[in-house]
């Protein structure tokens, strides 16, 4: 076989990038690793910058998010058991949309179902070749079945753990990172939210968000100790927690539910440099990885499936190389700054166990003078909301 770009990865930069290059009419093959059902399944993102709301509309995936789609004009931080609310339209004139990671997969993947665009799911030992060369090729086994194409360009949106970024031999890539010593534990219930809003609280017993996905559906997560299993967190558990990290008044206005989904995520930050080698391109998390505090691990894929893209076309339409050159230096510069804001907002909303009673009082002058400054709320809305393109 052969096509012009294989892509390895069908979350949200595989599926962005297949979807961008369809309609520009280059050719491109999506091989992932797991099922359909699986991929759709992972419960992840929830906030979708306006940049990215509106690339996903432009390339004709914008419809049921905007229908569906909450739009938020602000967030609220709690501390000190009060409520902040910082109205981040009013300070940038921009917004964000609630609406799910899982949706937007969905979206896309009906999308390139209807195109009739050709996805492998389960591709086991997916491996790029000779991308230092003219003539790269990608292999991969299929129920038992050996199979190759040759490409012109691979596309590595397989995640933390997939194999493009190792793929690169040691020595060509550079790693800086950064471990934070507890996780996320979150929820889905079916139940309307504490707020209409965010609250990213910052309590003594640690950290907590109230989120959601729709009216009736929200999506809670508390600081948890990193080595905790779900199965130490019932139900009951979780909910008491939350409220005990919450002011008396959001508190009052949870409404608890079963869940139906639980799970626990680890905190990092990571990034790789460059973000090409030859032929072979990183893009998304299977480059970098932010913890997920400022909401910005799907954002930071969609911007580089942007410049990556854009890069593409060029290079096929206009036969210039310029943008597949810029693109790693253009997308780490964007990348570097969401990488900053998720380690302050991270340092700015937790509680580490190693934190001296200095620390301790940094962060609280920290939010103090936040929620007392206009220039430091603008800071913070127009990273929330997403820094340009
Ligand atoms: P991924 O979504 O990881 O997609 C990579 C795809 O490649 C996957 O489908 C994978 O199965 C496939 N793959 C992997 N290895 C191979 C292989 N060898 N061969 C073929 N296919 C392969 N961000 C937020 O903003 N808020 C959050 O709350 C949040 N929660 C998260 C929770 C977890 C547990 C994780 C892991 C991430 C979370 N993120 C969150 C980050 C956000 O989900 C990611 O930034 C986003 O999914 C990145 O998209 P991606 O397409 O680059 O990578
Ligand atoms: C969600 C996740 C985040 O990391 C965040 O900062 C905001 C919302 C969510 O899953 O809804």
């Amino acid at each position: 076989t052969r096509t012009q770009v294989v892509i390895i990865g069908s979350g949200p930069s595989g599926l962005l990038l297949g979807q961008i290059l369809d309609r520009a009419g280059i050719d491109n093959i999506v091989l992932e690793r797991k099922s359909k059902d699986y991929v759709l399944a992972r419960v992840r993102a929830g906030v979708l910058e306006q940049g990215t709301v509106d690339l996903l509309t432009a390339v004709g995936v914008g419809e049921r998010l905007a229908q569906d789609g909450l739009v938020h004009h602000g967030i609220s931080l709690c501390f000190d058991s009060s409520l902040h609310r910082i109205d981040m339209t009013a300070l940038t004139g921009k917004a964000v949309t609630v609406y799910g990671q899982t949706e937007v997969t969905r979206d896309l993947m009906e999308a390139r179902e209807a195109y009739g665009a050709k996805t492998v799911y389960e591709a086991d030992q997916v491996t790029p070749h000779d991308f230092a060369g003219d003539r790269p090729r990608v292999t991969y086994v299929k129920d038992g079945v050996a199979h190759e194409i040759a490409c012109d360009f691979i596309a590595g949106c397989d995640g933390y753990h997939g194999v493009s970024r190792d793929s690169v031999p040691a020595g060509a890539l550079t790693t800086y990172e950064r471990i934070y010593p507890f996780g996320w534990l979150g929820i889905l219930a079916e139940v309307p939210p504490a707020d209409h809003e965010l609250i990213y609280a910052n309590s003594p017993r640690g950290f907590a968000l109230c989120s959601m996905r729709s009216t009736h559906r929200s999506r809670y997560y508390v600081q948890c100790p990193i080595d905790d299993r779900v199965e130490d967190w019932p139900d009951q558990r979780f909910w008491d927690e939350l409220r005990l990290r919450l002011d008396p008044v959001s508190a009052a206005r949870v409404t608890t539910g079963p869940s139906f989904e639980k799970s626990i995520a680890p905190l990092r930050s990571f990034v790789a440099e460059p973000l090409r080698f030859g032929r072979l391109f990183l893009v998304g998390d299977a480059a970098h990885i932010v913890p997920p505090t400022g909401a910005k691990g799907l954002n930071l894929a969609v911007s580089d499936v942007r410049y990556l893209s854009e890069a593409l076309i060029e290079h096929y339409g206009e036969q210039s190389d310029a943008g597949l050159d810029a693109y790693s230096g253009r997308a780490l510069g964007r990348i570097w700054k969401a990488v900053r804001f998720s380690w302050w907002m991270t340092t700015m909303l937790h509680r580490f166990p190693q934190a001296t009673s200095f620390d301790q009082r940094i962060q609280e002058a920290d939010l103090a003078y936040l929620v007392s400054s206009k220039a430091a709320m603008t800071s913070l809305s127009e990273n929330y909301v997403g820094l340009p393109h």
